[in-house]
């Protein structure tokens, strides 16, 4: 450790992505999305990354990769991302990402990538025919992170361990070459009711993609039909009826989850929806909870629609935020070839 505490003083700016996976879900709205949304709205420089290059650690066919890329850039506009004050890019586009990836691969310890759970987890059982670029996933995310000098990364509570391995790598590379102040040691926006959502049909399990059943999850594509269905049929327990504070939530996780997303939806504290639905029914509580998720997500679905039938429009807003998000992370990528003694002409 050097003495001096390092301190950052370049501006703050935020930093996030998502991987072009399959259909986007209401955990990743409310985790990632939404945030970027607020964030905006509130003032904040944020750039924004359909992570391309992370869905390859996983089989992909080619042509699902690119529509997916499409996909999630028009829910990121879709969401109230504006191109004209955020920075939308596919990671691929911008090739800084992978060089810096693979200094950072020097500077992480097999050790720290080795403790990463979601390796396990997605590995499974097979880990000697995972792709090696699975295992050294969370070492990109941390390129991606810092090849912006992003000081804040909203993200779900799933990606804490990432963040906490960028941190490490931010401070190893200032610490080894000896730049104490080079790059911000970032701050992951977690907090919230929204951070954690997990599946509708069993509250331990987060609500994911990858679960094979339709039912735990809400699409940010459902219909209005959709959502009422999977609302009216998500587990809640036989412990009774509504709790009228969050001590009464636990040990409840589904009914915890339900009211989370109510909160996370409408705005409310969980104390205030609590003290509005404490002691009534579920018939009272999933209707109301329809017709929350229903008011603020359809809006969003029908914008969705209206862009994906416009590519060239996506196309557009994708162009204009690789040559946004190359101009910040150039000189950075420069500084960093310097730092470490690469030749340059
Ligand atoms: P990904 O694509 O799996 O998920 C995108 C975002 O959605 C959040 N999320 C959730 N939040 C709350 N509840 C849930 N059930 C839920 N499921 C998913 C995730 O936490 C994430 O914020 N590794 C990242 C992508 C990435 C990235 C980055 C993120 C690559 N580089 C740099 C931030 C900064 C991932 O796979 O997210």
């Amino acid at each position: 450790m050097t003495d001096k505490t390092p301190t950052y003083t370049g501006p703050e700016r935020v930093f996030s992505g998502i991987q072009p996976t399959g259909n986007l879900h209401l955990g990743n709205y409310l985790g990632a999305l939404k945030k970027f949304v607020d964030l905006q709205e509130a003032g904040s420089e944020g750039i924004y990354s359909v992570v391309n290059m992370h869905a390859l650690t996983m089989p992909v066919a080619p042509r699902d990769l690119l529509d997916q890329t499409r996909q999630i850039a028009a829910a990121f506009l879709a969401c109230g991302i504006d191109p004209d004050k955020s920075v939308i890019f596919p990671q691929s586009a911008v090739p800084e990402h992978a060089e810096l990836a693979w200094v950072f691969n020097c500077v992480a310890r097999m050790g720290w990538v080795e403790r990463m759970t979601q390796f396990k987890d997605k590995a499974g059982k097979d880990a000697e025919r995972a792709s090696v670029g699975l295992f050294t996933y969370p070492v990109l995310m941390a390129a991606d992170i810092l090849l912006y000098k992003a000081t804040h990364v909203p993200v779900g509570d799933d990606q804490k361990q990432h963040l906490e391995l960028a941190r490490d790598i931010a401070e190893r590379f200032n610490r080894d070459y000896d730049v104490p102040d080079f790059f911000p040691v970032p701050e992951p926006l977690i907090q919230g009711p929204g951070a954690r959502i997990m599946s509708l049909k069993d509250g331990t399990k987060k609500m994911s993609k990858s679960d094979p059943s339709e039912l735990s999850r809400i699409n940010l594509v459902d219909t209005a039909e959709d959502i009422s269905r999977k609302i009216k049929k998500a587990k809640t327990d036989l412990l009774g009826d509504m709790p009228s504070d969050a001590e009464g939530l636990k040990g409840r996780p589904e009914v915890e989850n339900l009211v989370g997303i109510y909160s996370a939806l409408s705005g409310e504290t969980v104390d205030s929806v609590l003290s509005q639905f404490g002691g009534q029914g579920f018939g009272v509580f999933k209707p109301a909870l329809v017709d929350v998720t229903v008011a603020h997500l359809s809006p969003i679905t029908a914008r969705y629609r209206e862009i994906l039938a416009d590519p060239a429009e996506i196309d557009r807003a994708l162009a204009s935020g690789v040559d946004r998000a190359r101009a910040i992370a150039a000189p950075v990528m420069n500084d960093v070839r310097r730092i470490i003694g690469f030749w340059q002409a």
